[in-house]
Parts: C-alpha cells; sequence; structure tokens
C-alpha cells in the first residue's frame, strides 16, 4: 500500500483524465501534473500511487519525471520562478537579472526560500524570446524584465 493516497477530488480528475486515452501510460504527464501542482513534489510514494493507476513500475514513472524540469523531487516553494538563460535572453541581461532575484530572495539558484514561498530555478527558452529577458512564475510569464518590474512582480505576489 502507497504512502500516497489521491484526494478524493483527484481521482475523479483522474478518472476522467485516464478516459481521454487508450494507454493508460499516456495520461503519465497529466498525472504527474496533477500531483506536482497539488503538492509542489512528486515524492517517492506518488510514485507508487501514479503507477498503480497507469500500470506501470515507480522506476518508469520516475524515468519519465526526470526528463521534464517541470516535475521535482524535491518540494518546490508556492511560487516556482524559472529564468530563462537562453540566448536571446543572455544577450539581454538575464544572468544579472538572475542573481539580482536570488539577491532580493536571499537565496542561491535552485534553493527555496525559508518560508517555502519562493523557488529559484534556470530555465531553457521559454519561447517567448521577442520579450526577452523572460521568467516564467507557476503558469504565468513575464517579459521585458528590470529588476524594477522584478520588485514590482514578486511583490505583487500573496
Ligand atoms: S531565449 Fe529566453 S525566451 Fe527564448
Amino acid at each position: 500500500m502507497a504512502g500516497f493516497t489521491f484526494s478524493d477530488k483527484q481521482e475523479g480528475e483522474i478518472t476522467r483524465i485516464l478516459a481521454k486515452y487508450p494507454f493508460k501510460k499516456s495520461a503519465m504527464l497529466p498525472l504527474l501534473t496533477l500531483v506536482q501542482r497539488a503538492e509542489r513534489v512528486i515524492s517517492p510514494d506518488a510514485m507508487v500511487a501514479i503507477g498503480q493507476k497507469l500500470d506501470c513500475s515507480p522506476a518508469y514513472v520516475q524515468s519519465v519525471l526526470s526528463f521534464y524540469t517541470m516535475y521535482h523531487t524535491d518540494k518546490v516553494g508556492q511560487y516556482m520562478i524559472l529564468f530563462c538563460i537562453n540566448i536571446s535572453c543572455q544577450l539581454n541581461g538575464c544572468d544579472k537579472l538572475l542573481q539580482y532575484t536570488a539577491d532580493k530572495l536571499k537565496i542561491k539558484v535552485g534553493e527555496t526560500t525559508p518560508d517555502k514561498k519562493f523557488t529559484l530555478h534556470r530555465e531553457e527558452c521559454l519561447a517567448d524570446c521577442t520579450n526577452a529577458p523572460m521568467m516564467r512564475i507557476n503558469d504565468t510569464y513575464y517579459g521585458n524584465l528590470t529588476e524594477k518590474r522584478i520588485d514590482q512582480i514578486l511583490e505583487s505576489l500573496d
């Protein structure tokens, strides 16, 4: 018996997700996303529970989630900040802004603030290069970043 239990609401969502796919394993990413959003982490017990839903091993679940940067095996903060470090953002000063953000949050890149509010990571191209430098916080994209804009964005988050 896995130490992770889906809520009744999640069970209903999983039933709806599974109905969309001819093969259970095809629902892997939606289930990983469901758990990541709810728990902010995909624990080993959650891998077991997801594997049970999809008739596959936890090792297979782990092999899939480890490919994607949006899934985490360490619990992330309420707000996951992903700074693009690819070429257009590089040319527009992302390194300086990333360091500015790290200094402002008093953490290093890859860390979470002690209050578990923010986690800061680098990310590859966010596919909005015309608005470089870019960052994504959870599901929202922010472009044309400056130090002042970063201050305003972070202060706007509860
Ligand atoms: S290089 Fe940063 S969004 Fe594409």
